[in-house]
């Protein structure tokens, strides 16, 4: 089965089999038969836009497919709303919008599905997942098991989690989110005040903000559609706060972002714009030029064509700046 399209990246790569998962019921069958346990190596797939796929994939890939979209009511203070783990994340987003429950208008038009929302925490423009999440279902690829997570049990950090941690072991059902039945916009992020104060927005509703969100990224970030990418290629580095200010004193106009323990998150994007890389390629992969944190596939790049171009984005900033970065994207 050819993977190139189910991966943002347009990465060449073939899968030995492929099952499209649309029951949990389905799914559950399917652990529980012999061949499951004959074939150790499964991949879960969601919109593939935080994958690498290094070549073909000898195991099984499991594309969920679980739709489903329920306001559940209300909850306290918040309305309960929930989606299967296969329905379009940014879909999802304009639903809620549509049925009256803002609150993930922040995270419009990332890419991917909802169940792969919680796997890395997604973020965007002032807002993480995790600040609007209520719980998930995910079901156990050892026992075929279904369980319930809260917060908690998910370990939700700066793009990361439980399910990133022990890849293969879940698969992700049904994601709930609790969305402020008094909404108040989250505008504080610099980029998007700039946006919406260009466009003359005081006092925005939350259709106005979601605009703004997807004004910026359609600017900054390539669409998919068009040009190969996953997205982020890095994380933002986290350095203790002695590091920063020693790089702060030679480079005053460093972005920092001080963090509740009391270390300091850089701009990735930042360094590799400053060590020369913005808009270089490296073979048919390079830094996207509105937007350096993105590697871009320039056509016809394989997984290796991302690997060495990422070492060579990485030994750079690291000649330069002594920090090392780590990629976003799993690695297949
Ligand atoms: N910057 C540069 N040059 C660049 C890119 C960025 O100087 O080429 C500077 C910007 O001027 C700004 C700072 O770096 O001062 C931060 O840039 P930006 O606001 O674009 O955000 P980011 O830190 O580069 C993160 C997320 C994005 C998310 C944006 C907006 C990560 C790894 N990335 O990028 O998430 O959309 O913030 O909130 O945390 C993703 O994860 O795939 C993703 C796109």
């Amino acid at each position: 089965v050819a993977l190139d399209r189910l991966n943002t990246f347009g990465l060449p790569a073939r899968a030995a089999r492929l099952v499209r998962i649309d029951s949990v019921a389905g799914l559950q069958a399917l652990v529980r038969t012999p061949a499951w346990r004959d074939e150790p190596r499964r991949l879960v797939l969601g919109g593939g836009s935080n994958v690498v796929l290094t070549g073909d994939f000898p195991g099984l890939v499991l594309k969920v497919e679980l739709r489903g979209r329920r306001l559940l009511g209300e909850d306290g203070d918040a309305w309960l709303v929930e989606a299967g783990g296969g329905e379009n994340w940014h879909d999802f987003v304009c639903w809620t919008l549509a049925e009256g429950c803002p609150g993930l208008e922040n995270l419009a038009l990332i890419p991917g599905t909802v169940g792969a929302a919680p796997v890395q925490n997604i973020g965007a423009y002032g807002l993480e997942m995790a600040e609007r999440f209520a719980g998930l279902d995910a079901v156990d690829l050892h026992s075929g098991e279904l369980r319930a997570f809260d917060a908690a049990a998910c370990a939700f950090g700066y793009r990361d989690s439980v399910f990133r941690r022990q890849p293969g072991r879940w698969l992700i059902v049904a994601v709930r989110f609790r969305l402020p039945r008094r909404w108040r916009a989250n505008a504080g992020y610099a980029e998007l005040a700039r946006e919406l104060a260009a466009a003359g927005v005081v006092d925005p509703a939350p259709e106005q903000v979601a605009r703004a969100v997807i004004a910026v990224r359609r600017r900054k970030l390539p669409d998919p559609a068009e040009t190969g990418n996953a997205g982020s290629f890095f994380k933002n580095p986290v350095v203790d706060a002695e590091q920063a200010a020693a790089l702060a004193e030679r480079w005053p106009d460093l972005p920092r972002y001080p963090q509740a323990d009391g270390r300091c998150k850089l701009a990735a994007g930042w360094l590799i714009e400053r060590c020369g890389c913005k808009a270089r390629d490296f073979g048919p992969v390079g830094c996207h030029a509105n937007q350096a944190l993105v590697l871009v596939n320039r056509g016809g790049a394989t997984g290796a064509d991302v690997r060495r171009a990422a070492e060579a984005v990485r030994s750079e900033v690291r000649r330069c700046f002594g920090i090392d970065l780590e990629p976003e994207p799993v690695f297949v």
